[in-house]
C-alpha cells in the first residue's frame, strides 16, 4: 500500500483568515484564478484578498475560467501570471477553477509551452506553488493531483501528476452555503461517485477504501435526504458533504476513477450534462457489473457503507435529471473506440467489455 499527498490541508470555519501568514511562504505576488461569480458570492474571494493584504502580498485576478475549462484558458492564465511576475497561484471555486489553477501554475512557469507539451508531461520548469480554496463539495480537487481539462478538439482529459498537488488547501465549508440546490446535488453526487468508483478500482487498497467508505457514510445520507425532500442542506449537512468531497478526493488519488466517469465525459462534451450528473448516470451499471464479476467485493462494500445497490440506484434515479437524450446507433459506434484502450475503463475491477459500454449508452439520459 502507498499513499502520497504533499498538500497541507486545513479545514474549518475562517481557516483562510486564521492561516493568512502561511500564504507569505509562497512569495510576495500571486495570481488568483476564479470562475464566474461564485468566488465573490461565497465570500471566499473577499476573505482571500483580505488575507493577502494582511501579508503585504500583491495580487491580480484572472476570472476567465468557464465550466469544463479549456487548456487554452489555462494557457492564457499562465501567460498573465508570468507577465505579472506571480510567484504562486491561488485557485478559488469549484472543480473547474481549481483544476484550471493547477494548469495555470504549469503554464506560468512554462509560458511558451504548447498543448502537446502540456500533455507530454515534459515540463521544463516546475509549476508555481498552488493554493486551493474550494467553494463546492464535489471534486475534492483541493487534495488531488488530478486536473481535468478540455483540449482544442473539445475532448476532456484528466492528467494525474504529482507536480500539480496544491501546496496548501484551505477548506471552509461555509463557502459552499450559497450553492443552489441543483449545483449542490450535481457536485455532491460527483463526490459520492468518486468514493464508489475508487472502491471498485483495481488499484484500490485498504487506505483508499477507508476514505471511500467514510465518504459514502458522510455524504450518502445527506444526498438521500435532499433528493427526497427538495430542501437545501443545513450547515451541518454542508459540512458533511464537504468532508465527503475531500475524502473522495483522497480516495481517487491513488486509484483514479473507473468507467462511469470516463464514459460520462462523453455526455458532458456532447450534451452539456454537468459533470456530476454525467458521472452518476452510469453508477447503476457499475454496481451491476461489480455484483456480477466480484460478488464478494460488492457485498463487502454495502456492508461497510451500510447501504445497498437498490438504495444507490434509487438515489441516482431521483437525483439525476433525465433530459430525453437518446444516442443513435451511429453515435455509439463512433464513440466506442475511445474506450477500447482507456486506462480508466480498464482499471475497473473485472473486465469491462465494449458491448457493456455500448449497452449502457443505449439508455435514455
Ligand atoms: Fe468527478
Amino acid at each position: 500500500m502507498q499513499f502520497y499527498m504533499p498538500t497541507e490541508l486545513i479545514t474549518g470555519p475562517n481557516c483562510v483568515e486564521k492561516n493568512a501568514e502561511k500564504l507569505a511562504r509562497y512569495g510576495k505576488r500571486c495570481l488568483i484564478v476564479t470562475g464566474g461569480s461564485v468566488a465573490k458570492r461565497s465570500g471566499a474571494l473577499d476573505d482571500t484578498e483580505a488575507a493577502l493584504r494582511s501579508q503585504g502580498i500583491e495580487y491580480s485576478c484572472f476570472s476567465g475560467i468557464a465550466p469544463n475549462p479549456t487548456l487554452a484558458s489555462c494557457q492564457e492564465g499562465g501567460r498573465l501570471a508570468h507577465e505579472a511576475g506571480a510567484e504562486f497561484v491561488i485557485g478559488i471555486g469549484g472543480g473547474s477553477p481549481l483544476d484550471a489553477a493547477k494548469a495555470v501554475g504549469v503554464f506560468a512557469a512554462n509560458p511558451d509551452m504548447t498543448e502537446e507539451g502540456f500533455y507530454s508531461a515534459v515540463w521544463p520548469n516546475a509549476p508555481l506553488p498552488i493554493v486551493l480554496i474550494g467553494t463546492t463539495a464535489g471534486t475534492g480537487s483541493e487534495v488531488t493531483s488530478v486536473s481535468v481539462l478540455t483540449d482544442s478538439r473539445g475532448r476532456k482529459h484528466s492528467i494525474h501528476d504529482r507536480r500539480v498537488y496544491a501546496a496548501l488547501a484551505l477548506g471552509d465549508a461555509r463557502y459552499t452555503m450559497s450553492l443552489p440546490r441543483g449545483a449542490t446535488l450535481s457536485t455532491g453526487i460527483d463526490a459520492l461517485a468518486h468514493c464508489v468508483e475508487s472502491y471498485f478500482s483495481k488499484k484500490a487498497d485498504l487506505f483508499s477504501r477507508t476514505f471511500s467508505v467514510r465518504g459514502v457514510k458522510l455524504g450518502l445520507p445527506v444526498l438521500q435526504q435532499l433528493a427526497g425532500s427538495g430542501d437545501l442542506p443545513t450547515p451541518e449537512q454542508r459540512e458533511a458533504l464537504y468532508q465527503a468531497s475531500i475524502l473522495g478526493g483522497m480516495a481517487i488519488n491513488p486509484t483514479g476513477t473507473v468507467f462511469p466517469h470516463n464514459v460520462g465525459y462523453y455526455l458532458t462534451e456532447n450534451y452539456g450534462i454537468p459533470h456530476g450528473f454525467a458521472s452518476a448516470v452510469f453508477m447503476p451499471e457499475l454496481l451491476r457489473h461489480v455484483r456480477e464479476c466480484e460478488p464478494q467485493l460488492s457485498e463487502a462494500f454495502y456492508a461497510a457503507c451500510g447501504t445497498s445497490e437498490e438504495a444507490l440506484c434509487r438515489l441516482v434515479e431521483k437525483t439525476v435529471p433525465v433530459r430525453g437524450i437518446q444516442l443513435t446507433e451511429d453515435e455509439i459506434r463512433t464513440a466506442l473506440p475511445r474506450w477500447e484502450h482507456n486506462g480508466t475503463v480498464h482499471n475497473t475491477v473485472g473486465t469491462v467489455r465494449m458491448e457493456e459500454i455500448a449497452a449502457m449508452l443505449q439508455k435514455e439520459f
